[in-house]
């Protein structure tokens, strides 16, 4: 049986990325960090055929503990201060996590066991105020925010672990994926929450930032077969992962607002400076030709889906 081990197992992605290995048959490993309160809600179904064990990005030793007993094969770095919006509050944290913890984790594996295949979970921020469009994997990076350059950091390091060292580590450039399972302070989720709190009359407004920009929005649940299938080819690469579509927040509203009937959308929207950032990524749209050529990777939920899904997932929530 395959063994994998997933950094960020309590987040969106590792909840899914662990479904999704032991469909496949794998025994999984959740790298967990010690919380007062424990935050299990987005793998309390798992944990009787997950195990968690305890470390950090932060400490080196923890991972090269970690490695040593679990003896992966495979390891998927999904860790990070992944919230944009905070890495210009706490902008040595999120380089130290986002950053300086990938470095950390391949380190480990180097000295462990240089033989395990690496997934780092890069992003589409890298591209930043991007030089063309869409981006593709020869794209330059421009990132606009210290986590995007935390991440800029992180793909690069797992790129010379592959060129210097001959490891399988392979940098997933994933644009935004979304789903139920997302952080409520993201704006997609922020919007479907909201909406639904306004359906079920639980509240009147929803506040947002800047609603121009534009995002290639697909579902989580489709973006980590796409890492998976990265590890299992034989060579290691790069690989843009995304929809090929773009749309602005103010469409994602739209959208969403329609799911409960409500055409009038912008009445019940306000804006305000406090959500706006000293630096924004006005546009992503990716090319993930290279993925379906060479994984056979394609997005199977489209964006009005996408928004459905969101936004009827969160009025079930609230009823309950
Ligand atoms: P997420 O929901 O924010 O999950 C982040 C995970 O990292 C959580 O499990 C968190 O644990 C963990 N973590 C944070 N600091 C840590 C530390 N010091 N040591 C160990 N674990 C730590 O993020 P996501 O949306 O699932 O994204 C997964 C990865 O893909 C992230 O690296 C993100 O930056 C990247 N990415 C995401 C997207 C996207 O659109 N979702 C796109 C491109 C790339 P706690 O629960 O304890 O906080
Ligand atoms: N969060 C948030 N809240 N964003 C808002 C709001 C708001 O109230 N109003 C407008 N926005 C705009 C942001 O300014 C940004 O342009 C866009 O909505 C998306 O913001 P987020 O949902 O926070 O995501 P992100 O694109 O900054 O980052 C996400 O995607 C990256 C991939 O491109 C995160 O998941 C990153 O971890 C990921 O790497």
């Amino acid at each position: 049986m395959p063994k994998a081990l997933i950094t960020g197992i309590t987040g969106q992605d590792g909840s899914y990325l662990a479904e999704f290995l032991l469909g496949k048959g794998y025994e999984v490993f959740g790298l967990a960090r010690r919380c007062s309160t424990p935050n299990y809600g987005r793998i309390s179904h798992l944990l009787d055929k997950i195990e968690i064990v305890d470390g950090d990005l932060l400490d080196t030793g923890s991972l090269i503990r970690i490695l040593s007993e679990v003896k992966p094969d495979e390891v998927y770095n999904l860790a990070a201060q992944s919230f944009v919006a905070v890495s210009f509050h706490e902008p040595v944290l999120t380089g130290e996590i986002t950053g300086l913890g990938a470095l950390r984790l391949l380190e480990s594996i180097r000295i462990v066991n240089p033989k395990i295949k690496f997934y780092q979970a890069s992003s589409s921020e890298m591209f930043g105020k991007v030089r063309e469009t869409p981006q593709t994997e020869m794209t330059p990076f421009h990132p606009r925010s210290p986590y995007g350059v935390a991440k800029v950091y992180a793909h690069y390091s797992t790129m010379n672990y592959r060129e210097s060292y001959g490891m399988f580590a392979c940098g997933g450039i994933l644009f935004n994926h979304e789903s139920p399972r997302r952080g409520l302070e993201f704006v997609t989720r922020k919007i479907s929450d909201g909406v639904a709190r306004i359906h079920l009359s639980l509240k009147d407004k929803l506040v947002l930032g800047n609603m121009d920009a534009q995002r290639d929005w697909g579902f989580a649940g489709d973006y980590v077969k796409a890492m998976w299938m990265m590890l299992q080819q034989e060579k290691p690469q790069d690989y843009v992962v995304a929809t090929g579509e773009t749309h602005s927040i103010k469409e994602f509203a739209k959208e969403a607002f329609k799911t409960v009937g409500i055409d009038d959308w912008e009445k019940y929207v306000l804006q305000d400076e406090r959500y706006m950032r000293p630096a924004e990524v006005d546009l992503l749209i990716g090319d993930c030709t290279k993925a379906k050529k060479e994984l056979g990777w394609k997005p199977e939920v489209d964006f009005k889906n996408l928004v459905k899904m969101m936004v009827e997932s969160d009025i079930q929530l609230l009823k309950k």
